[in-house]
């Protein structure tokens, strides 16, 4: 038995690895879909595009596309660069859904809109989408300053639509993804614990880092002209979270490819959830997704045995 999502997507394990711009690239796109997830490959970077544009040649199983909509608003040639390259799923994030979801599902596309609020939600349900990624603000990357954690977004939203749901934000393993799936989701995706594997080409400093991290290791920064961010705690989040001159602007990803790549974990800020807490090994990518698949029943059984029913 299938659940949507594994037939929307074409998978056998509902397992997606997330959208991250620089690091979703081919070779972690291809891993996460030949264990049998969905790997999601960035399209906002030219390189990104490029392994899009090649990763048909890499694996024949179904592999996924991110689309940030603030990037190609003036755009719209990135849905034939998507239809181009082979790719069935899109993941849409950062922007408004209106704009990218009928030209994308009239290319063959199943689009799928990230959300971190009840608002945007609705956003997305009535511009169309067939499904919604619901992101709490534990997890790492953009974030809306004022947004709920997975705990409560998402059977917020799920009591609100009969769409499929991916849950985000908080998610490393299987006792977390059966807590999803209890929530209302049909499927989960990972950002951090894909960055913490073997095939992420991200620096080893930062694979260490997270597993290094503490449930206090990461914080929401909010800095005048970036994003609201979830990030490691590093010398720069301390200034702007000690002392918050809104005159000490600053673009925060400037440098972020020499903390990515570079290993230089006070060149910029990483983006990393509060789950790099819950992160203890760098592990490869078919490890991850077979774990976790493998024990989540298991998990959902030792809750129903603490229920003591
Ligand atoms: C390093 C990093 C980069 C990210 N970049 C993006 C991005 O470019 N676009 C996007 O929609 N989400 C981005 N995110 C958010 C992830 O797609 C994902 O939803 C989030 O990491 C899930 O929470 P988790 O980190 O607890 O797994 C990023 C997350 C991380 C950790």
């Amino acid at each position: 038995m299938t659940n949507r999502v594994q037939d929307l997507l074409g998978i056998e394990i509902p397992i997606i690895q997330a959208p991250m711009t620089f690091i979703a690239n081919a070779a972690l796109a291809v891993a996460v879909s030949e264990a049998g997830g969905m790997g999601v490959i960035e399209t906002l970077s030219p390189q990104g595009r490029e392994d899009l544009v090649r990763v048909r040649t890499l694996t024949e199983k179904p592999v996924g596309a991110n689309l940030m909509i603030q990037g190609w608003k003036n755009d719209p040639s990135i849905v034939d660069v998507i239809a181009g390259a082979g790719v069935t799923y899109v993941a849409t994030s950062a922007g408004h859904p209106g704009l990218f979801t009928e030209r994308l599902q009239d290319a063959g596309m199943t689009v799928f809109h990230v959300v971190g609020t009840e608002a945007a939600a609705r956003k997305a349900i009535d511009a169309g989408v067939d499904g919604l990624v619901v992101e709490g603000v534990e997890g790492g990357g953009f974030k809306g300053a004022l947004g709920a954690s997975t705990m409560v977004l998402l059977p917020l939203i799920a009591s609100q639509t009969d769409l499929p749901i991916i849950a985000a934000g908080g998610i490393c393993d299987a006792a977390s993804m059966a807590a999803a799936f209890v929530l209302g989701a049909e499927g989960v995706q990972l950002g951090t614990r894909m960055l913490a594997t073997v095939e992420a080409g991200v620096h080893q400093n930062f694979k260490d880092a997270i597993v290094a991290a503490d449930d206090a290791g990461t914080v929401l920064v909010s800095v005048p002209g970036n994003p609201t961010m979830r990030v490691l705690r590093n010398s720069i989040t301390e200034a702007f979270t000690s002392d918050r001159d809104a005159s000490s602007t600053v673009h925060l990803l400037g440098q972020i490819s020499d903390l990515y790549f570079g290993g230089d974990m006070e060149a910029s800020v990483a983006n990393t959830g509060q789950v790099s807490s819950r992160i203890t090994t760098v592990l490869p990518v078919a490890d991850v997704v077979h774990q976790m698949w493998a024990g989540c029943l298991e998990a959902l059984d030792a809750g129903r045995a603490r229920l003591g029913g």
